[in-house]
């Protein structure tokens, strides 16, 4: 599988505890394109971790970078919070479904001995993930790519969109003149 990024996306993984989020990203993405939820929880109290979460997002895409969250995101209000920052900085979100078999994602969390989830709250967050499945694309996702297989997750492919470019759907003018202020003004900083 191609994954199609355009290079300021907001993509959002989404995926059961123990479907591999982190071991994708960390695959895929650089380090400081991730943005993930264990690690703002293991810096902070666990209410506060996704307001920072979300004020790097939202500082990350402003500035036109491409960002990755690393956290469940199986429930409709968690991804509607990440929908809402990308539409607000003008970016396309993109979902990233990793949906391997709930006994698969168990028997990866029997080995691991730092983050124990119960098996109920991991057969809970399937159902949820499975209720979203169908309406991803309607919540504002362009795109939708849902890996079924660790043997997916290892083949997939990202490619970017180069920067300047759209992606594979159109972008409206008034937007693209609205980005590529931003991008000229930041052009001399690092990603
Ligand atoms: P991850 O720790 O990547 O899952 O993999 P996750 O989705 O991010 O889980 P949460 O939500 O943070 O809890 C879980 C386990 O599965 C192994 C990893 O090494 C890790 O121990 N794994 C992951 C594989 O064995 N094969 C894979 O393709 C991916
Ligand atoms: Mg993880």
């Amino acid at each position: 599988m191609t994954i199609l990024l355009p290079g300021d996306a907001m993509v959002a993984l989404v995926g059961i505890a123990g479907s591999g989020k982190s071991t994708f990203a960390q695959a895929h993405f650089a380090p400081t394109e991730i943005l993930s939820s264990d690690e703002f929880r293991g810096q902070s109290a666990s209410e506060d971790a996704f307001a920072l979460l979300h004020a790097a997002l939202r500082l990350r895409l402003r500035r036109g970078r491409l960002t990755v969250v690393d956290a469940t995101n199986v429930e409709e209000w968690g991804r509607r919070q990440l929908l809402d920052i990308a539409g607000q900085e003008r970016r396309a979100a993109v979902a990233i479904v990793l949906d391997l078999p709930v006994e698969v994602c168990l028997e990866r969390l029997g080995g691991r001995g730092a983050r124990p989830v119960p098996p109920h709250a991991v057969r809970r967050q399937h159902r949820e993930l499975h209720g979203s499945l169908p309406t991803l694309g309607a919540e504002g996702f362009r795109t939708v790519y849902v890996i079924e297989s660790a043997a997916e997750a290892d083949a997939a492919r990202i490619e970017r969109a180069p920067r300047g470019s759209a992606g594979h759907n159109a972008m409206s003018r008034r937007n693209r003149a609205r980005r590529d202020d931003a991008r000229s003004s930041n052009r001399h900083r690092n990603a």
